[in-house]
Parts: C-alpha cells; sequence; structure tokens
C-alpha cells in the first residue's frame, strides 16, 4: 500500500522545512477542525503560530525540537516539542502539535513521530510529556489514551477570537517507560 508506515521517513525538521510544515498544518486543520472552530478563528491562529518567519526562528531555539514525516520528497506530517525547563510549574515537555494528512493516518506514522518526540523529552530530562487536546476532538483524545496518555484535566485557550475548550493529557517519561510507555501503560 502506498501509504504503509515503512515508505514514510521521519527525522529532525529545520528551518529549510518551515514551509513544508505550514503546508502539512494548513491542510491538517481544515479537515481537522471544521466542525469544531470557526474558520476566521482557525485563519487567524493558522497566520500567527504558523507564519513562516515565526516557524524558522523556532527551529532556531535550544529548547524546541521538530520532526517531519516524508513520503518520498512529500511532507505528510509534522509535530513540534518545547523541552520546558526543570522551573516550570507543572514540570515537563509540551507537544505543541502533532498533525497527519488523513492519507498517512492510522498506518503507525503518528507512534513513530510521538516515540520521536519522547526520546527527545526524556533526553532532555523531562519527566512529563504533556499535550492539551481540543476536548470534542475524541479521535485524538482515544489515541493518546492508547499512547499511555492520563487525563490530567480540562484547560481553556482562545485561538482567535474563540475560546476553546482543551483536555490536558501527560505521559510519564520514566526509564520504564521507554519510547515505548504506551505499551506498560496499556498492559
Ligand atoms: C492522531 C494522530 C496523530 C495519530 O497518528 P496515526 O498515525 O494516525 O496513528 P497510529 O497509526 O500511529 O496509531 C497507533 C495506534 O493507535 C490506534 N489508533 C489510530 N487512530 C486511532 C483512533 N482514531 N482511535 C483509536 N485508536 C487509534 C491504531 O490502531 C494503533 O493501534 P495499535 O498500535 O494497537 O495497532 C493522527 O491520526 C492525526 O494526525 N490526526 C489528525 C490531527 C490530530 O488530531 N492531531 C492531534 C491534535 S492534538
Amino acid at each position: 500500500m502506498a501509504s504503509s508506515e515503512t515508505a514514510i521517513r521521519i527525522e529532525p525538521s529545520t528551518r529549510a522545512d518551515a514551509a513544508d510544515i505550514q503546508a502539512v498544518a494548513r491542510q491538517a486543520w481544515e479537515i481537522t477542525y471544521r466542525d469544531l472552530i470557526p474558520a476566521a478563528s482557525r485563519d487567524t491562529f493558522l497566520r500567527q503560530a504558523y507564519d513562516l518567519d515565526f516557524l524558522q526562528r523556532l527551529h532556531a531555539r535550544d529548547d524546541v525540537r521538530g520532526f517531519i514525516a516524508r513520503r518520498g520528497p512529500q511532507p505528510v506530517g509534522f509535530a513540534m516539542l518545547s523541552l520546558g525547563s526543570p522551573a516550570d510549574d507543572p514540570p515537563g515537555a509540551v507537544l505543541r502539535s502533532l498533525y497527519l494528512l488523513p492519507e498517512v493516518q492510522h498506518f503507525g506514522c503518528g507512534r513513530r513521530l510521538l516515540q520521536e518526540v519522547c526520546a527527545a523529552a526524556r533526553a532532555s530530562g523531562a519527566p512529563f510529556l504533556w499535550v492539551a487536546v481540543h476536548s470534542d476532538l475524541s479521535a485524538a483524545r482515544t489515541w493518546y489514551e492508547r499512547q499511555g496518555f492520563v487525563y490530567d484535566g480540562p484547560a481553556e485557550i482562545l485561538i482567535g477570537d474563540a475560546k476553546i475548550a482543551e483536555a490536558v493529557y501527560r505521559l510519564p517519561l520514566g526509564p520504564e517507560s521507554g519510547s515505548d510507555g504506551r505499551l506498560e501503560a496499556r498492559g
């Protein structure tokens, strides 16, 4: 099958990948959030958070890691991670984004991206990996729970003019959890 996980390469992203990340984000956001976040709010957020210059500056930061998934030359997914610092309360790294195009979903690519993210977060000494998910994005919530993430509580953010309810999850990054910590969690 053309979109099998073996055909997909995952590598650290650099500032040179900013336009590809932006392109995947635009497509994935439209599909993922069209029934959940008003179009005008999505547009505002995409213009800010996926601005090319902003993405390039993010890649220059010591406390940010990015990963990009490609099938051949085509970008098909990405993940962005903030490492955080021991002074953070609560402590831990934050998975800022994880998006795949629909045609490569459900082939293990998200899991592989998450393994890279976990390895980078663990190497930085972070005790947890945090992620905030749109509270009505049930497929993603189920997916994170299957990967071993534990629900921590609700949160709210502003996306454009829209107040969005989120569900916050954390994944313990202890040595015993390995890059496949979810396997332990799932028993
Ligand atoms: C959520 C997402 C990152 C998951 O990545 P993926 O590559 O599709 O998922 P994977 O194939 O790695 O899934 C691994 C496991 O989860 C299972 N799974 C995949 N999608 C699932 C779903 N929607 N519900 C429940 N389980 C799911 C798979 O069956 C697989 O299980 P297994 O390991 O027991 O075989 C991806 O589907 C995506 O980008 N979705 C749209 C954007 C999004 O919601 N991003 C998160 C925003 S915070």
